[in-house]
Order: C-alpha cells, then sequence, then structure tokens
C-alpha cells in the first residue's frame, strides 16, 4: 500500500542536508510569498521534455545535461549564461551531426543553487564553521555571518532562476541558437585546438552539409529548426521548501507539477527509499533523474525505480551513473543487467564528473581530463556489452576559459589551475574541454550506431 502522497507529505520523513533555518516564521513568509509567485515553467514543457527523453530511453537519441556545479549570485552576468548556452549548443550540434541522432538539450542552469556537502562544517586555520550549502542557503564567503542560513536567499534564487529562463528562452527562440552561427563558433574552436587534426573530418563534413542544405533554400529565413531550438532546465531538487513552494497543479491535466525547472534529479547522497526527497518527486509528474553512486545496490535500485516510476513510463526517470573511471566497470553492470531483467525503461546517462573528483599537488579539487573520459569510455563500453543504450552525458560545465579540470587538448596542468579557479562547488570543464568531449562522445556515439543490427542490416544489403 503506497501512502497517499500531497506537496508536504515530505515533511513526515526523514530528510538528509537540510538547512537548519533559526526563523520559522521567515522560512513561513517567504514560502507564501513564493507561492504566489509565476511558474518558472509550464506543465506542457516539462511533457515535451518527458516525451523526447523517453524516446531515448527507448534507443532513439540522446540526452545532453550540462552547466555549472553551483550557479552562484556573484556570477550572475548575461555573458556567463550566453556563453554556457552557447558552448551546450556547440556540443549538440556536433553530437547530432557526428552521430546522426537527435539531441535534447537540459541545462543545469536557471536553479541548480542548493549544493548536498560531504561535512556539515568547514574548518580553516583553526576556525571551524558551517559548510557553504549553495547561495540558495547561506553565503560562500568564510564568515560566520555569511554561514547563517537565510530564508530570504530563496526568493534571490528565484528571481535570478527567472532572469536566466528569459534570457535562455529569448536565446533558443530568437535567432541566436541558428545553426550556421553554432558552426561558425565550434570552426573557431578547432582552428585553435592542437587535436584540429582529429576534430576537422566531422567539422568539414558539417559545413558542406550546411552549404548543401542551404543550396537547396533550407535556412534561418525559410526553417525554423535552423534558427530556434528546444532547450529544457534542470536543477538538484534538495532545498525542497523551496520546491514545495513552486509545486502547482497543471490546470489542464488536474496533476501536481513542480515548476521550478523542466527536469528535477535526486543527489545521490539523499535518494534513501524512506527519505524526504524520493517522497516529494515521487508525486511530482515533471522528467526525473535520479543520480546513482557506486554504493547502490541492484535490489535498491528496483525499489527506487519502482518508488519514483510505478507505471514504467518511457522517459519519466533518467539514471545518472557517476562511478569513477576505476569502479565502473565492477559497478555499473549488474544495475545495467538488473535494470534490463526486471523489463524497467530507464534513459541510462553518465555523470563522468562526481566520482572523479581529486586533490591535485596544489592543493585543489580537480578533475583529470582523461579520467572524466575513461569513464565515459566505460559506460559506452558496458552499454555495448549489454546491448543496452547509452543515452546520456551529464557534465559540470562552463562556457568560461576556467582552470578548475586539469588535462584535455590545451593540457591545464596542477600548477596551472590556480590561474582562473573560479567555480564555487566542484571543478568544471571549460568551454573547449566541453567542446572536445563532445568531438569524443560524438565518436563513440557512432561506433554504437555502427554495431546497431539496423545499421549493420542496411550495410550487408548494399
Ligand atoms: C552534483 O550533481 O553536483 C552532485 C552533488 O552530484 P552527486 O549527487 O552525484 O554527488
Ligand atoms: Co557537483
Amino acid at each position: 500500500m503506497v501512502d497517499r502522497w500531497t506537496p508536504d507529505s515530505w515533511r513526515a520523513k526523514e530528510i538528509r542536508q537540510a538547512p537548519v533555518y533559526g526563523d520559522a516564521a521567515k522560512v513561513a513568509a517567504v514560502e507564501g510569498r513564493l507561492r504566489n509567485y509565476p511558474p518558472l515553467v509550464f506543465a506542457g514543457e516539462a511533457r515535451r521534455l518527458k516525451t523526447a527523453l523517453g524516446r531515448v530511453a527507448q534507443g532513439q537519441g540522446f540526452l545532453l545535461q550540462g552547466g555549472d556545479c553551483a550557479e552562484s549570485f556573484a556570477e550572475f552576468h548575461p555573458n556567463n549564461i550566453r556563453d554556457t548556452f552557447r558552448v551546450i549548443l556547440q556540443m549538440a550540434v556536433v553530437l547530432t551531426f557526428g552521430a546522426s541522432t537527435p539531441v535534447v538539450k537540459v541545462g543545469r542552469m536557471a536553479g541548480q543553487f542548493a549544493k548536498p556537502r560531504s561535512n556539515d562544517t568547514e574548518t580553516l586555520e583553526g576556525t571551524t564553521l558551517p559548510v557553504y550549502r549553495g547561495d540558495i542557503i547561506n553565503g560562500f564567503e568564510f564568515d560566520e555571518a555569511s554561514r547563517i542560513p537565510d530564508p530570504a536567499r530563496m526568493e534571490q534564487a528565484y528571481n535570478q532562476s527567472a532572469a536566466t529562463l528569459n534570457l535562455l528562452r529569448a536565446f533558443a527562440q530568437g535567432g541566436y541558437a541558428d545553426l550556421h552561427q553554432v558552426h561558425r563558433w565550434t570552426l573557431g574552436f578547432v582552428e585553435r585546438s592542437p587535436q584540429a587534426a582529429r576534430y576537422e573530418d566531422l567539422a568539414h563534413r558539417l559545413d558542406e552539409a550546411l552549404a548543401f542544405m542551404a543550396a537547396c533554400g533550407i535556412t534561418a529565413e525559410t526553417t525554423p529548426q535552423i534558427r530556434e531550438t528546444d532547450f529544457f532546465t534542470s536543477h538538484e531538487a534538495l532545498l525542497l521548501p523551496y520546491e514545495q513552494a513552486l509545486t502547482r497543479v497543471d490546470s489542464t491535466t488536474g496533476d501536481w507539477y513542480d515548476v521550478s525547472a523542466h527536469m528535477l534529479w535526486i543527489g545521490d547522497r539523499t535518494r534513501q527509499p524512506d527519505g524526504a526527497h524520493v517522497e516529494f518527486l515521487r508525486g511530482v509528474k515533471n522528467p526525473l533523474g535520479l543520480k546513482v553512486g557506486p554504493t547502490t545496490e541492484p535490489d535498491m535500485l528496483i525499489r527506487l525505480i519502482d518508488t519514483l516510476n510505478p507505471a514504467n513510463e518511457p522517459g519519466r526517470l533518467t539514471l545518472i551513473a557517476r562511478m569513477g573511471s576505476d569502479l565502473v566497470g565492477e559497478k555499473l553492470v549488474p544495475l545495467v543487467r538488473r535494470v534490463q531483467r526486471e523489463g524497467r525503461v530507464v534513459l541510462w546517462s553518465c555523470d563522468p564528473m562526481h566520482g572523479n573528483t581529486v586533490k591535485s599537488a596544489s592543493g585543489y579539487k580537480t578533475r583529470p581530463f582523461e579520467r572524466v573520459l575513461g569513464e565515459v569510455e566505460g559506460f559506452f563500453a558496458i552499454h555495448r556489452a549489454e546491448g543496452t543504450h547509452a543515452g546520456g552525458i551529464h557534465l559540470e560545465l562552463t562556457g568560461q576559459d576556467v582552470t578548475e579540470c586539469t588535462g584535455g587538448a590545451h593540457a591545464i596542468t596542477d600548477s596551472g589551475l590556480s590561474l582562473r579557479y573560479h567555480t564555487s562547488c566542484d571543478p568544471r570543464l571549460n568551454a573547449s574541454q566541453a567542446l572536445e568531449m563532445a568531438f569524443l562522445v560524438a565518436e563513440l556515439l557512432k561506433k554504437e550506431r555502427q554495431s546497431d543490427g539496423t545499421v549493420r542490416r542496411s550495410a550487408a544489403a548494399e
């Protein structure tokens, strides 16, 4: 017997990673105001994303999800939003063309503020303070006042999310996403890359394809698909008072939707089947993500799948595996097999960031590009061997030229990390590392498609 769900039924469950606010009346006042604010996304958009993800779960297409580890109030600037949007579009074009497959684009943007942490406190030079939990909760600066959770930050996060979404919608529909333009930026990247020879072929074939289409009259002026794109938003639904306040009944279906983003996910630290986060998300109809780390047992995973997607609907649930390059072979195979054997329809996506964080010799939290790529390669190899679809990739990235992850074609070294280490949480791929990753993933996806039965059959018929 499943208990009745209400938007606040999570409050009766055990909760992890929640801030302790000092002033309950102030929290209630903020929640009351948020409940009256306009939705950030529409239920119909979330349904459209679910349909697109459903096709990917069934083998058609690929999910590209990426953005900051943590958005911040200080870094809020139109140029940052533009640059991250741009690099995601460039990656999507490379993947779409390189693997001849539709790519569903989902930003970790316009709401990705709350962070789960390994420890409740942080100690620096003998002083211990509450840990930073993301700008929607407390401040990054290492002083006592900043680290006190402040509910007013929820409204600032809402406002920043609304403004970010407004710009993203304009970029996606207003001409900035023109395929020719996006491709021109990518050509610039290829020219500057020390790996140019490896990427040139794909880039030039795409150039020719676009020129051919233009010659046939398929241009931004004649064809909306050339100048517009679908772009969705997502974040970890960690701060439940905020998410609950933005959960509304959709008037057309009578269903509940969390209108803070199109897609919400549950983090690896808050996925207890009886816990508050699973309880909250099981009741909203948005497409969901579930982070699946190395401690996930197959029985536990099936239980979570059945709680979050009891009707086994394609597109409802994306499993975001984040095992680490050294563990992916051992840990992912039993999960993929069990899900497959039990006939559960899920989209398997790969987060190669969170299992590959290391401390550099210079003391920075970093992620070596080769290890990130190693997990992606392992993920693809496993799905190829199991006959399942490697359906997506989930990256922490930025459009800025930061130095947070080592390696890549421009070979960022340990000692180079300090040059532009700007993240307020985890290290992100910079724009050129992210695009490089897209070229490499396109090669892997193409290989998957070539070993696919239909492609083999058509080759044999020639
Ligand atoms: C994240 O995606 O930023 C995150 C904290 O991931 P995970 O829950 O997988 O550790
Ligand atoms: Co992170």
